[in-house]
């Protein structure tokens, strides 16, 4: 946006042609499918995989492309790493026409048996960043909206890829709020223990995004899915840069693919919820 130029109000900014003030983005710039890495370098490899690409905007931390992917228009924002300026992607976003997201990112595992390069598709996140707790109560679940999560599970398996499923803690701090720590071996008591006990409720991996788009997701009625790439283990201590990280973005550009049949499937048949008969005839007609 110009320096200078007026929006249209203090408490909800934007231009005179519904530009949105941080990802300069307008009403028909962007999918109601959106991929939401948190690095803006991601958002070009996840285009690369497009049949076409354009570059919509850059301001700050957030790119968006636009472009098709195997026909269906498909969009790709980064959001920055963490919840505030996750939030704020979400929410302008929103406000441009998309509904539906996919988080593409990276994640620390804490069960060793998974693997350095599998994928995470996360059912849930627990809520330890502070942003969602500015929209709601603690007691409000950050859950994954269920057809997302099943389109991701149904490339993931059409892709053949090594995947888990399950819950996610979401930080705002990856080293102190990760249990690593910090300059000169800072660590507080509050959180020595924290990896061990989340593991020990089932927590499978350590990110720092999904709480904040799943509680949002869930408060608007939009969706919201995300995949992520083990990068690093916990337990093993391994951590190998970008491992698995592209065949996280090809599970989320499929899944789109496939979240763009059932929704047409599920408007044909007149349903509002993705049901085991849709998905069954879709695998059906795979074969
Ligand atoms: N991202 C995180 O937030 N934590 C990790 O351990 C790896 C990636």
């Amino acid at each position: 946006m110009e320096t200078g130029k007026r929006l249209s109000s203090a408490s909800s900014p934007v231009d005179e042609s519904g530009m949105v003030y941080h990802l300069e983005v307008k009403p028909g710039d962007v999918s109601r499918y959106v991929l939401l890495p948190g690095d803006p370098g991601r958002v070009k490899r996840i285009a690369s995989f497009w049949d076409e690409a354009w570059q919509v905007a850059w301001h700050r931390e957030f790119l968006t492309y636009s472009g098709r992917y195997r026909g269906v228009f498909i969009s790709a924002t980064s959001t920055g790493i963490g919840a505030p300026s996750t939030a704020i992607a979400l929410e302008e976003l929103a406000r441009v026409g998309s509904d539906t997201f996919i988080r593409v990112g990276t994640t620390g595992a804490l069960k060793r048996e998974i693997g350095v390069g599998d994928l995470i598709i996360s059912t849930g996140a627990v809520r330890l960043e502070g942003t969602s707790k500015q929209y709601v109560i603690p007691e409000y679940p950050a859950a994954a909206d269920l057809t997302v999560t099943m389109a991701l599970i149904a490339a993931a398996e059409e892709l053949g890829v090594r995947y888990h499923l399950g819950l996610t803690a979401s930080s705002d701090s990856f080293y102190v709020g990760q249990e690593r720590p910090g300059y000169k071996g800072y660590l507080p008591p509050f959180q020595r223990g924290l990896v061990n006990f989340l593991k020990s409720v089932n927590v499978l991996n350590f990110e720092m995004e999904a709480a904040a788009i799943f509680t949002l997701a869930n408060i608007y009625g939009l969706r919201a899915g995300s995949v992520c790439a083990a990068i690093a283990n916990r337990e093993t201590e391994e951590f190998i840069v970008n491992a698995g990280v592209d065949d996280a973005i090809r599970v989320a550009n499929e899944a789109v693919k496939i979240l763009s049949e059932w929704d047409h499937a599920m408007e044909e048949v007149g349903r509002r919820n993705i049901t085991p008969r849709i998905i069954y005839e879709w695998f059906r007609g795979k074969t």
